[in-house]
């Protein structure tokens, strides 16, 4: 309980509402009272920058303007679409649940919490979030920033990412949700989270819950959260190779399970983070270097050197791995992990292949 400031805990969310609508940032999302685009809006905050969501939630929901229209749409194009933003399974979770829900005669969102949560890809906090912003249920959506805002105003020494803790958070984040403004609650504490009390910055004399959070008062607000799991951020380095033959360049695809399943990408290999490709060391002297492309997945940090390796008319790659190979329009058009996309931005910028739609200057081909 929040009881050792001057004031109740009853008025911390005026409080908060009051900077919310002072402060907020004004994003596409924040327009729309459409639970399908919030949805779509929350699904692509869940890993992703603010500024990065903006861009591709105005053309996703362009081209997918509501649940029938993901439904029908081709896969491929989704998957386009979501180019850049990584963690894919997202966008084909999205689709997945667009087609239940369409597959059960209904063409929109359940203003339902529970009925949110059973559908595939949304979980505890995307399902508050729809349903708070979208339906004006008054659940909670407790997302990494409202974990840390509340780990603050409790002065949580229990490890937040604990039952114990994780309980102790959703108490009195439920005890502080007015019916009357869920959603914009729910926001206003991403929003603190997100400018005013950061991970390495408490900026506690610009915070509308100062008088009440304990972590301030007591001085140990950049102690909290504890975490059980410290974020750990792990580097490797590899190669990423581009195989030529001709103007084609050979994808492998990926197996159709685990992280970038079914995609197909450039073959690369960053041992320990992937596994080996079955590579043979000559084949990195064989190859002209390219320059290198970072990616990140889960809580790796990899760098690529990119390797350009010409093979002959039927020469195939030394992998153990299938794939094919592929002309530039193709390639300009199939969906690339962020690594992939700017190995394929480096191929065409160089000219290795001709890039489709580029005029053919005098003296190339
Ligand atoms: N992060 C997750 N959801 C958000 C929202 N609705 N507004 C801003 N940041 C968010």
């Amino acid at each position: 309980m929040i009881n050792e400031g001057n004031r109740s805990k009853n008025e911390g969310a005026p409080a908060l509402l009051r900077w919310y609508h002072s402060a907020k940032r004004p994003f596409p999302w924040r327009e729309t009272g459409d639970p399908y685009k919030i949805w779509i809006s929350e699904v692509m905050l869940q890993q992703t920058q603010t500024s990065r969501a903006a861009e591709y939630y105005r053309r996703w929901t362009e081209l997918f303007p509501d649940v029938k229209s993901l439904a029908g749409a081709d896969t491929e194009e989704l998957l386009k679409a979501w180019e850049g933003l990584g963690y894919y399974s997202r966008a084909r979770n999205l689709q997945k649940a667009a087609k239940q829900l369409t597959e059960s005669g209904s063409n929109s969102l359940p203003g339902d919490y529970f009925k949110l949560l059973a559908l595939p890809g949304i979980g505890p906090y995307t399902a508050g979030a729809v349903a708070s912003i979208a339906f004006g249920i008054p659940v909670p959506a407790i997302d990494a920033n409202g974990r840390r805002v509340f780990s603050r105003l409790l002065d949580l020494e229990e490890p937040a990412d604990r039952p114990a803790g994780e309980r102790a958070i959703r108490d009195t984040f439920s005890s502080m949700i007015p019916d009357n403004a869920p959603g914009d609650f729910n926001q206003a504490v991403m929003e603190l989270g997100a400018t005013v009390c950061l991970p390495r910055t408490a900026a506690c004399s610009e915070c509308p819950l100062a008088f009440l959070c304990l972590a301030h008062i007591r001085g140990t607000a950049l102690l909290r959260p504890v975490l059980f799991r410290k974020e750990q951020g792990r580097s490797a380095d590899g190669h990423l190779f581009i195989f030529l033959r001709k103007d084609r360049v050979y994808l492998r695809k990926r197996p159709e399970k685990g992280l970038w399943a079914g995609f197909e990408e450039f073959p690369w290999e960053a041992p320990p983070a992937e596994a080996s490709l079955g590579i043979p060391g000559t084949l990195i002297e064989r190859g002209a270097d390219m320059g290198t492309v970072r990616c990140s997945f889960t809580r790796w940090r990899v760098r690529l050197r990119t390797l350009l390796v010409p093979l002959g008319e039927r020469e195939d790659p030394p992998l153990s791995c299938e794939g094919r190979w592929v002309g530039s329009d193709e390639l300009l058009a199939l969906p690339l992990s962020s690594a992939g996309g700017r190995a394929r931005k480096k191929l065409f910028g160089l000219s290795v292949i001709p890039c489709p739609g580029r005029p053919v200057r005098a003296g190339d081909g």
